[in-house]
Parts: C-alpha cells; structure tokens; sequence
C-alpha cells in the first residue's frame, strides 16, 4: 500500500526541535579532511554540528526553535547501557514538555540499529523520535552529516510524524527495522524484507507505510541498576557447546544464537542451548544473514526473533528479562 504526502515543507512551519547528540561519525573529525577512513568519531559539539545543516536558516526564519543537548559524545561501538539509559530518559523528559515537537538523536551507524530498537519498544512516542546519522565525518570534503540532519528535520516536521525512525541517505526507516548492511557506502542502511517507510526528496517526505508503533513497555523497564546478562552465539559449520557452556556457568541470563537457514542451529550448539534453556536461561533464535524472517513450525524447540537481527534480539531478550524483574 503507497500513501503519499502531498504536502510541502512550508506546511511544517514552526516546529520545536531537541537534537540530542550522542557521538558517531556524524560528529567525527580527521587530521586531514580528505581522510574518511582514519577518523575519529565522536569529536564535533552537538551544537556544532547544526551550523551545517543546508536548510537551518530558512528554518529558523519560518520560526523553528532548535535546542540541543549533548547526552553523550561516543564512537557508537562503545555505547553502553548507561548511555542507553541516560539516553532514553533524557529522550522521554524532552517529549514530556508539551512545546516540544520532537526530537533527533545524533548517534554512530554502528550500533544504530541497537539505539532504535531500544527507543522503539520503550517509548513508542506519540511523536517523532529521528535518529541521524552519517557515513563520513563532519571533517570530510562532502559530509553527508549535514543532509541527514535536514533529511531528518523534515521527516520530525512532517504532519502526522510518530515514532522512532532513522533518516540516513534520503532513506526513512523505522527505528523497529533498521539496520546497518554496508560498512562505507552512504546507503548503507535497510530494513531487510520491510523496506524503508519512505523517502525524503528535495524537502518532501514521500511514505511508502504506516508511521511505525508497538506496545511501548514504558521507561521504568530500564530503571534497575544491573541489567542483565545477555550473549550472542553464531551458528556456524564446526560450532560446539563449550561457549555457551562457559556462558551458562559465569551466569548469563539471556542468549541469542545467530542461526543458520530458517532459524536451525549446529546440532552440538543446539544441545547446549536446550540445557541453558532448562536452567531458565532466556534463548532466543535470530537469523544471522541481515534479511528475511524465521518462519516459525510447530516443532521449534527455541523462541524465535522473527526478522529482528541478533543485535535487536539481544534487546529484546534484555527487555524481556528487564520486564520479568518489574523494571
Ligand atoms: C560510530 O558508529 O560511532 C562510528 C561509525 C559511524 O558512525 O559511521
């Protein structure tokens, strides 16, 4: 089904915006702006990185009001899960004021996909909760940074705009999907067989689906101090059990098993991951292969993910168990 928005950026005048900044290659900067590689993420203020955005002043004369906040400033790959927390808290008091329209994240592709996913199913905000990012450092030649974020306005201005989303490369996608697929192109992100929900050209958003929304479990999820354990086991020609094994002893309370084909596990791994399972170990089945969805048969003996990817699996895991405590 296609519904398209016919409406033009004019219509979107005014909005008040929270840009949280959290890191990523987005805020990254290189000895030599012609280095895109040799960078490193995580350098450029927040409030920095919003000079560039190519449409802020016809924003701001339209009477958009832009706050900013720095809420961590990380190389994603370190994220942790007191960012995630603080991160989530500081997302939810900024939509708790009335004037605020929505909010953008500022975060690093790598773990993008995890910081979404997370969002998603404990605000599942009435209003847009914009995650950008970027494939190049704000010190290159031609950040990507800088259109991302004016992709990213838009899509938070669009009438109707809910939930958590992702705007990378002129691509919206639901922040319950996103992943990263491609370690250097500026398209390196999809949603495996769900598709991106639309696409933002020159100032218009042009939807595809439904604004994304679940069952939000709700910000006291992620209140306890220690969260718990959760590992992700790959399925793989020659696995064994002694990894989950030495998991199961050292007191893991979640694992996800990336998992070959449609959903199926190493017969030596699988038997140890019934024995985790028995010991009240909470398994949960992922594919491990970026696309598709676990068909599930009614002889599985492991839950299944559906399409999440073992990086979503493993929050879904954590937020189950986190919800079993009460939060
Ligand atoms: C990061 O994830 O923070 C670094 C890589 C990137 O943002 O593309």
């Amino acid at each position: 089904m296609t519904s398209t928005d016919p409406l033009s950026a004019a219509a979107c005048s005014g909005r008040h915006v929270v840009i949280l900044g959290t890191g990523g290659t987005i805020a990254g900067r290189a000895a030599q702006s012609t280095d895109v590689v040799g960078y490193k993420a995580g350098q450029v203020a927040v409030q920095d990185l919003i000079d560039g955005v190519p449409g802020l002043r016809q924003r701001l004369a339209a009477g958009w009001r832009i706050e900013t906040e720095q809420v961590a400033q990380v190389d994603s790959k370190d994220m942790s899960h007191a960012i995630w927390r603080r991160l989530a808290e500081r997302v939810q008091h900024h939509l708790d004021r009335a004037e605020v329209d929505g909010i953008i994240v500022t975060h690093g592709t790598d773990t993008l996909e995890e910081t979404a996913y997370l969002l998603h199913r404990v605000l599942a905000p009435s209003r847009p909760v914009v995650l950008a990012a970027a494939m190049r450092p704000a010190s290159a030649p031609q950040p990507d940074g800088p259109q991302n974020l004016d992709d990213a306005l838009t899509v938070l201005g669009w009438p109707g705009a809910r939930g958590v989303m992702a705007v990378l490369g002129g691509q919206v996608w639901s922040g319950a999907e996103v992943r990263k697929v491609h370690p250097y192109r500026l398209d390196a992100f999809s949603a495996g067989d769900a598709g991106p929900l639309g696409f933002v050209e020159a100032g218009q958003l042009r939807r595809l689906r439904d604004w994304p929304s679940t069952s939000p479990l709700g910000l006291k999820v992620l209140a306890a101090d220690i969260w718990p354990e959760v590992q992700i086991v790959t399925s793989h020609a020659g696995a064994d059990e002694r990894l989950v094994e030495l998991l199961v002893r050292a007191g893991v309370q979640g694992l996800v098993v990336a998992a070959t084909g449609n959903g199926s596990i190493h017969q030596d791994l699988m038997a140890a991951l019934l024995h985790a399972q028995a010991a009240g170990v909470l398994v949960m089945r992922a594919l491990r292969g970026g696309a598709g969805c676990i068909v599930p048969a009614a002889t599985d003996l492991l839950p299944d993910a559906g399409a999440l990817t073992p990086a979503q699996a493993r929050i879904e895991v954590l937020l189950r168990l986190l919800a079993r405590r009460g939060g």
